[in-house]
């Protein structure tokens, strides 16, 4: 049997802290899809296409990464796609109860699927998405903590404002 493993979220936008959580879920599954999530916040800062666009540009050398886009319950998006695992990141002890409640939540909706935690770098401990987007608004650097396309894309974005 081959394990397929999901990673959701809303990448707006993908960071290399969830680059490093899907490179070693790549390495411990047979398959891993980075699954994002359709409507997750009102207004993102990236939209679906650019997001979908970034992340397959991002693991195109990675032959068994796929990205995909989700709508609904997680767990019915996993049982669709015959996986057998979420995959989550942890960054601090912030992010556990709110994982923890999820976790066990779809456990209940679905006790076939297995959530997977994993731990980043280090170096990647510290970094999400909005705290990504705030930075880079204010005129911080955050090269090093995004692929450099994100980078790219970013600057596009904050100077056609
Ligand atoms: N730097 C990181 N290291 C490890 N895991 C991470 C990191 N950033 C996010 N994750 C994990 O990735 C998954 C998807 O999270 P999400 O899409 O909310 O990203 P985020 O960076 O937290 O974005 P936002 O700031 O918009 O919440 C979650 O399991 C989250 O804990
Ligand atoms: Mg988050």
């Amino acid at each position: 049997m081959s394990t397929l493993a999901v990673y959701p979220g809303s990448f707006d936008p993908i960071t290399n802290g969830h680059v490093d959580i899907i490179a070693r879920g790549a390495r411990l599954f047979d398959r891993i899809i980075v699954a994002i999530l359709v409507n997750a916040e009102k207004s993102p800062l990236f939209s679906m296409a650019e997001r979908v666009e970034i992340a397959k540009a991002v693991f195109k050398d990675l032959p068994n990464v796929e990205v995909d886009t989700f709508e609904g319950l997680l767990v019915d998006y996993v049982e669709r796609r015959d996986a057998q695992v979420i995959v989550r990141g942890l960054r601090a002890v912030s992010d556990f109860e709110f994982e923890f409640q999820m976790a066990l939540m779809n456990r209940r909706l679905n006790d076939r699927i297995e959530t997977v935690f994993m731990m980043p770098a280090e170096k990647y401990s510290y970094i999400s998405s909005r705290l990504i987007k705030e930075v880079f608004t204010l005129g911080g650097r955050v090269h090093g903590l995004v692929p450099d396309m994100v980078e790219e894309r970013l600057r596009q974005k904050v100077t056609k404002k």
